[in-house]
């Protein structure tokens, strides 16, 4: 079976065919990050407009590179929330439109369900049961993953998800947009121990919480003052900020990993999410998981953050619940991960 696989949630644009035979055949990824950096975030309206303009030629290419036509697609997937809403719109108009044309199912995604299945296209996929630590822009979840759509949330952060963490202290650090990427870059030539920043609910309980980090560091800020920011000297403090507030955001997710691993009982860790790509988080995890005796599994660091070939692979894993009939477009800006039902067949 052949989905083609529509990502345009947020700002990019990603389109894939997955192969049930073969995997992932052939894929492409377009990031609108020049588009939106000169505003520090993303701005909704230019975001739709550049998925309008780019995803049906991005799907022609997609489907030539994977040797086949249009017609020998079996099932289109798109992502359908939680998302921007007039981004969703874009991917789930043209998936539907397509579906109606070719005749095939259309099959909404939940875009954390397909990051937290991301794993699953990595050689040596965990199995079922698992515990989920999702951290991406938008999101910082426990979840316990009894199976397919069978979704337990255990903790949650109480304000700001990781990954906007990472890009507000970018910003307060004038690092270039998208924060997370370059600020972890920056805290390789920073000393993690340099300032003590807070760890905020580190030992209670399953809830996180990250915006009184990045106070801490906006006041470190402040009371710097130009030292911060004049010559040489600066840049080294710069680094040493990011470099503690990457220890400070590590540690907070494996002890709270640690602790939902200790809850459960569980044996295998999957992450996903665009944080998941920080490669202080993989090395420490990957440690504390052989310390403590749980397998830790992440999927690339490409397929971490947002793509077409996460979306394809979920739709397929949801064919079953494709509808019938003519397709409508379902757009949810906020639909949470517990809400889906359990599948019972599906994934092999
Ligand atoms: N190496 C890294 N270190 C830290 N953060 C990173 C790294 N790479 C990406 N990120 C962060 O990951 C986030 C993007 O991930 P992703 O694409 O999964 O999120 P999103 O799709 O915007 O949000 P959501 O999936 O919750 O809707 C950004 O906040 C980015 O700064
Ligand atoms: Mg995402």
């Amino acid at each position: 079976m052949k989905v083609l696989g529509i990502e345009t949630s947020c700002d990019e644009t990603g389109v894939a065919v997955y192969d049930s035979a073969d995997g992932i055949v052939a894929e492409a990824l377009y990031s609108q990050i020049e588009i939106h950096e000169r505003f520090g975030g993303v701005v909704p309206e230019l975001a739709s407009r550049d998925h309008a303009a780019r995803l049906a030629p991005m799907i022609g290419n997609v489907v030539a590179e994977a040797g086949i036509t249009l017609r020998d697609l079996d099932a289109v997937a798109y992502t359908a929330g939680p998302g921007l809403i007039g981004a969703l719109m874009v991917g789930g108009s043209l998936a539907a439109s397509l579906g109606y044309a070719l005749g095939i199912p259309v099959i909404p995604v939940h875009h954390m369900e397909a990051h937290l299945l991301a794993a699953m296209l990595e050689p040596g996929p965990p199995a079922f049961p698992f515990l989920a630590l999702l951290v991406s822009g938008g999101h910082t979840q426990l979840v316990a993953v009894s199976g397919l759509g069978d979704y337990e949330l255990l903790g949650a952060t109480l304000d700001d998800a990781a990954g906007e963490a990472f890009d507000k202290v970018a910003r307060l650090l004038e690092l270039p947009y998208p924060g997370g990427p370059a600020l972890a870059k920056l805290a390789e030539s920073g000393d993690p121990g340099a300032y003590a920043l807070p760890r905020p609910l580190l030992n209670k309980g399953l809830e996180l919480s990250f915006s009184g980090l990045k106070t801490a560091v906006l006041r470190l800020l402040e009371r710097l003052g130009s030292a911060a920011r004049d010559g040489g000297q600066g840049a080294q403090i710069r680094a040493d900020i990011a470099a503690s507030f990457q220890a400070a955001v590590v540690e907070t997710l494996v002890n709270k990993c640690g602790l939902a691993m200790r809850s459960t009982g569980l044996e295998r860790l999957v992450i996903a999410g665009g944080v998941g790509a920080n490669r202080d988080l993989r090395r420490t995890l990957k440690e504390r998981g052989q310390r403590d005796g749980y397998a830790v599994h992440y999927p690339r660091p490409a397929l971490c953050t947002d793509n077409g070939a996460m979306i394809a692979y979920a739709g397929w894993c949801r064919r079953a619940t494709a509808g019938t009939g003519l397709p409508r477009i379902e757009a949810r800006p906020r639909w949470p991960l517990e809400a889906l039902e359990p599948i019972t067949s599906g994934a092999s």
